[in-house]
């Protein structure tokens, strides 16, 4: 059976930076204490007239030009995203259409901060069962848009990017190695966006009421994270006969650093294994693992052969894991 094996890597965050110093001037709270609670210093910000699309539209060019692949030659779009150009149609459509991919499909995936991982595991399903040969996959959000800014508790965690990667058929025995999904609906209401779709249709009402942005449940959010995180990374290790000290780099979904923090220590992983970058980010939702695969690759701090193992928890709950041999 072919592997699905990742050939290029790309992102791009929006040039405006809003550092938590920023959020001091308008809402109550510090840098102290945001950076002590989450790591976050802070995030980028899309600019007027940037969409969804046009995020994930530059980080799938750069994907692109490093795989040295056209366009036209890509069969598959799929893009995990909670916050695309519109509810539809999907903004994989939108992409496929700015990049000129006119033989691709194109869909989104709507996993919230497990988006790519769980777009990832569409990807590997159609090159292994020989469907697609040449993916492109997305995580891309503008999160500011539908948060609620006056409101401390969540606002101040999340930001704008995407990323992307270019998957392709190979009959090497590398590429990606394992794929492990979950999803738990029995706590939706952790963490939801309650306007406006079909339960709340949209009204000035809703609108007073704050129904468009953004609700979480922080605490019981980081409990669950952790457990999920941690029992899903080491299901991908122990199929493929691992453990943690194989792993060469542990990206993870980039929630907040405590989250990350706690994670890390319950796999026994030490620091230089875990990539971070949620201090220059916040939360990207399904875009956070592929920028911060794009950022580590470019880096070089991914050579052929390394174990990677990507780790995502989002709204769902949904969570998933990814084990690649570079
Ligand atoms: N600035 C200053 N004070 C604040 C802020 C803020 N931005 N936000 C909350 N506070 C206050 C609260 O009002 C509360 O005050 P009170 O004691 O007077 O009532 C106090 O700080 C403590 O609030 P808690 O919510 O208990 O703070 P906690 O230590 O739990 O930290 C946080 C909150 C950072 C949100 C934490 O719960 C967390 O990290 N949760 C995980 C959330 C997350 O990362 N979700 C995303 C993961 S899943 C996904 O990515 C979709």
């Amino acid at each position: 059976m072919k592997k699905a094996c990742i050939t290029g890597t790309g992102s791009y965050v929006p040039e405006k930076v809003l550092t938590n110093f920023d959020l001091e001037k308008f809402l109550d709270t510090s840098d102290e204490w945001i950076v002590t609670r989450t790591g976050i210093r802070e995030r980028r910000v899309a600019a007027d007239g940037e969409y969804t699309s046009d995020l994930a539209a530059h980080a799938a060019r750069r994907a692109l030009e490093m795989a040295n692949v056209e366009a036209e030659e890509i069969d598959f779009i799929v893009v995990g995203t909670i916050t695309g150009d519109f509810p539809w149609p999907a903004t994989a459509c939108l992409v496929q259409d700015k990049l000129g991919a006119s033989k691709a499909i194109a869909y989104d995936v709507s996993a919230a901060c497990s988006g790519f991982v769980y777009a990832i595991d569409a990807a590997v399903s159609r090159i292994e069962s020989g469907r697609s040969s040449k993916a492109l996959v997305i995580g891309a959000e503008i999160l500011t848009r539908v948060v609620d800014w006056q409101d401390r508790n969540t606002c101040v965690l999340f930001g704008d990017g995407a990323g992307a990667v270019v998957l392709e058929a190979t009959e090497e025995d590398r590429g990606i190695l394992s794929t492990h999904l979950h999803s738990d609906g029995s706590c939706w209401e952790l963490l939801y966006q309650p306007g406006f779709g079909s339960r709340n249709p949209a009204s000035d009402d809703g609108l007073k009421a704050r129904l468009p942005f953004l609700r979480m449940q922080g605490n019981e959010v980081f409990k669950i994270a952790v457990r999920s995180l941690s029992d899903v990374a080491i299901e991908a290790l122990e199929a493929n006969g691992l453990t943690s000290t194989d792993v060469d780099l542990f990206i993870p979904h980039q929630a907040n650093r405590r989250i990350l923090d706690a994670t890390a220590k319950r796999l026994g992983l030490t620091d230089d294994q875990v990539y971070i970058n949620v201090d220059r980010y916040g939360n990207t939702s399904g875009a956070s693992i592929p920028i911060a695969l794009d950022e580590a690759n470019r880096a070089g701090r991914i050579k052929k052969g390394d174990m990677v193992l990507l780790d995502a928890f989002g709204g769902g709950f949904t969570w998933g894991s990814a084990l690649i041999r570079w």
